[in-house]
């Protein structure tokens, strides 16, 4: 039995006892990429012997070059240059390509839009691979129209419409960078993206369609572009011009010489637009994600580098093949749907379907009718919609016909055995492949996770490294800890699609990521790995919280809060929670003369929601006359933490300062 012994690494311990392994059927294996065990082994350990001859051999099969590299890795820790010299353009290795290949007139995207009526299916727009080329194209010179120039950037924060990848492809066709911002997040976090990256330009639309309402993207837009600073400078000003898509029908203002439709701006072009060269390290995009501050990271990608590891991880881990029909249900505002609903599936000539809307819109059958409609048969999604699914029962996914999967796959934290197990019967009938998939905003694409025609896999466990990929479980002085020992997890060695900083804070990126443990990339993720050197997730070990999948900053939400006039002090923690995964639970002293109250809780939820956005919305706030402090003066989270789950307080409380604060909490909760 696969047992923790013991942590090496403080707080540190993984619990689980799973046995089960599902080893690929003969039939998968027969067809996959990659088939056989020693077939992994044998060229992971040529990509780790000689990665310069690896990586240089793969670049030249699985991309298209203007220009040869000069160059295949130039490192000096922490920072990588890959294929130094080397020009390309991503949307031409996404859509040219394809385009004197049979692929031309396959479909490229499948686009759902989410109104329909119960038991009805909904709208539906398709792209072939040519019909794609022609769009980015036609937008790309929209945006040449409108003054962007290579290396300007963008902010997309539209819904799920095809209009999102579009926009994406266009802005890598002319060089511009594009920072996608999750629809669900507020006017705040929109302005602060663009002040922190000096943005141009923002492309939205009027509204976007999200379980039956309309999210009002235009009018948060509007509001963003408002926000002033402590001394009153606008912290938008260099925004010149926002491009906005027709899409909810929804009233909206129009601010004359700023603000432009789509669909008119489409009459002034033609859809003659050449990919401009780009050098390998130009950066691609910026993406910003939670840390352990309170200011959101710009996570930064470049070009040769990203484009190999979403081409590749997507073509070995999913299996692509010419016939799949391939659906990731992230949504494009997270690192998943760069690379695993645009760049790797189209960078392959995969048909990659987008759904705009919830699962359980209208009902709670959507993906499974959407599966039986377009024939799915790879579905890529995460743990909590699966624990949703489980919830929801079993009678919604058995009204449909799912026998066109072939394989699953899981990401965004990791999943429990009963939801894996769950998933591969009711889901993927038994006979799927499940590839539980381990990586970050930070690594660009898929780091640990089985191949499916290869891995047996184990519920629970992401299991092995990608080719290239050098993870390593290590203790607090950088150490490997011996097999079943918790310790944190790095990365040893660089890879191609690796961040490449931290856009304007050169020393935040040192800080956060290759200062924790000397030489190595440091993911924040604690880990073991068992005796078959499978690696098992435990979560974050930093103050990074995972709710429902998303990454969200306990620093965040706690400046946030305190940017509430009537809060004097907030700490958040994570609770465990059945369906999320961690729920977020905020401690808060008030200030003085304001009264605790329902009223109060839902006003500071929402104020939290209007800061942030609705996805860091605290799930329970808890009003406390003092927050538990060690002498020093810091928050003493894990006690927090404790009272948060109810677990019974123990461990060493002799650094609190005042104890009588602790027995106040454990019963504050009005
Ligand atoms: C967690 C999402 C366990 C992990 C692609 C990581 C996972 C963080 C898994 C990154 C998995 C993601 N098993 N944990 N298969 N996948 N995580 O940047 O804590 O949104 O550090 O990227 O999610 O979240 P991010």
């Amino acid at each position: 039995m696969d047992k923790t012994k013991v942590a090496a690494t403080k707080n540190i311990t993984s619990l689980s006892q799973e046995t089960r392994v599902f080893p690929p059927s003969k039939e998968f294996s027969k067809r996959a990429h990659i088939r056989s065990m020693s077939e992994y082994r044998k060229l992971y350990n040529e990509s780790i012997k000689s990665p310069e001859k690896f990586w240089a051999k793969q670049a030249k099969n699985e991309v298209v070059w203007f220009a040869p590299w000069k160059k295949v890795l130039q490192w000096k820790a922490p920072h990588a240059k890959w294929f130094v010299g080397g020009k390309l353009n991503v949307s031409y290795n996404c859509l040219d390509k394809h385009l004197n290949t049979p692929t031309a007139n396959k479909a490229a995207l499948i686009w759902e839009g989410e109104p329909a009526s119960p038991g009805r299916a909904g709208e539906e727009r398709v792209f072939t691979y040519k019909q794609l080329h022609r769009e980015v194209c036609l937008f790309a010179n929209v945006l040449k129209r409108n003054g962007i120039k290579k290396g300007d950037r963008i902010i997309i924060y539209l819904p799920m419409i095809p209009e999102a990848a579009i926009a994406m492809l266009a802005c890598t066709r002319i060089g511009a960078i594009h920072s996608v911002v999750f629809g669900g997040f507020s006017a705040q976090s929109v302005a602060d993206r663009v002040f922190d990256c000096q943005a141009k330009m923002v492309i939205t639309s009027d509204g976007g369609f999200r379980r039956g309402s309309i999210v009002p993207l235009k009018k948060n837009v509007d509001e963003a572009l408002a926000i002033k600073d402590a001394q009153g400078v606008s912290l938008t000003k260099t925004i010149e011009k926002v491009i906005v898509v027709r899409r909810a029908n929804n009233d909206i203002h129009i601010e004359e010489g700023r603000d432009v439709w789509w669909h008119r701006e489409l009459e002034y072009v033609n859809a003659n637009c050449p990919a401009e060269k780009m050098d390998s390290e130009a950066p691609l995009f910026i993406l910003y994600t939670s840390g352990s501050t309170g200011k959101p990271k710009g996570i930064l990608h470049t070009t040769g580098g990203y484009l190999l590891g979403a081409k590749m991880t997507s073509k070995y881990v999913f299996d692509l093949q010419e016939t799949d029909v391939y659906w990731c249900t992230a949504d494009i505002g997270w690192v998943t749907g760069h690379s695993y609903v645009v760049y790797g599936p189209l960078a392959n000539g995969a048909t990659s379907l987008m759904y705009e809307g919830a699962p359980n819109f209208p009902e709670p059958d959507r993906f499974w009718r959407i599966i039986e409609k377009y024939g799915v048969t790879i579905l890529y999604t995460a743990p909590t919609a699966i624990r949703a699914f489980m919830k929801w029962g079993v009678e919604w996914p058995k009204k449909h016909n799912l026998t066109s999967l072939r394989l699953l796959g899981s990401v965004g934290e990791p999943i429990n055995p009963e939801a894996w197990i769950w998933y591969h019967e009711v889901i993927g009938g038994k006979r799927c492949p499940i590839v539980d998939t381990w990586w970050q905003t930070e690594t660009g694409g898929i780091m640990i996770s089985p191949l499916p025609g290869a891995t047996p896999t184990k519920p629970g466990t992401a299991t092995l490294p990608f080719f290239g990929i050098v993870p390593e479980v290590v203790d607090d002085q950088g150490k490997a800890v011996p097999k079943n020992c918790g310790g944190k997890l790095v990365i040893r060695k660089p890879w191609p699609n690796m961040l490449r900083g931290i856009w304007g804070d050169p020393k935040r990126f040192v800080e956060t990521y290759w200062s924790e443990v000397k030489g190595s990339y440091f993911t924040g993720d604690g880990c073991r790995q068992d005796k078959d050197g499978y690696f098992w997730i435990v979560g974050r070990i930093d103050d990074v919280l995972n709710v429902a999948g998303h990454r969200i900053g306990t620093a965040e939400v706690e400046s946030a809060m305190v940017s509430n006039l009537k809060v004097a002090e907030a700490a958040a923690v994570g609770r465990p929670d059945e369906l999320k995964g961690q729920a977020l639970v905020v401690f808060v002293t008030l200030k003085t003369g304001v009264q605790a109250s329902q009223s109060l809780r839902e006003e500071l939820r929402n104020h939290v929601g209007k800061e942030i956005g609705a996805v860091a919305k605290p799930d329970d706030i808890r009003f406390a006359e003092a927050l538990p402090k060690t002498r020093s003066g810091k928050i003493m989270r894990r006690l927090l933490k404790q009272i948060a789950s109810g677990i019974e307080i123990k461990g060493d409380t002799t650094t609190l300062e005042d104890l009588s604060v602790l027995a106040k909490l454990s019963s504050s909760d009005e």
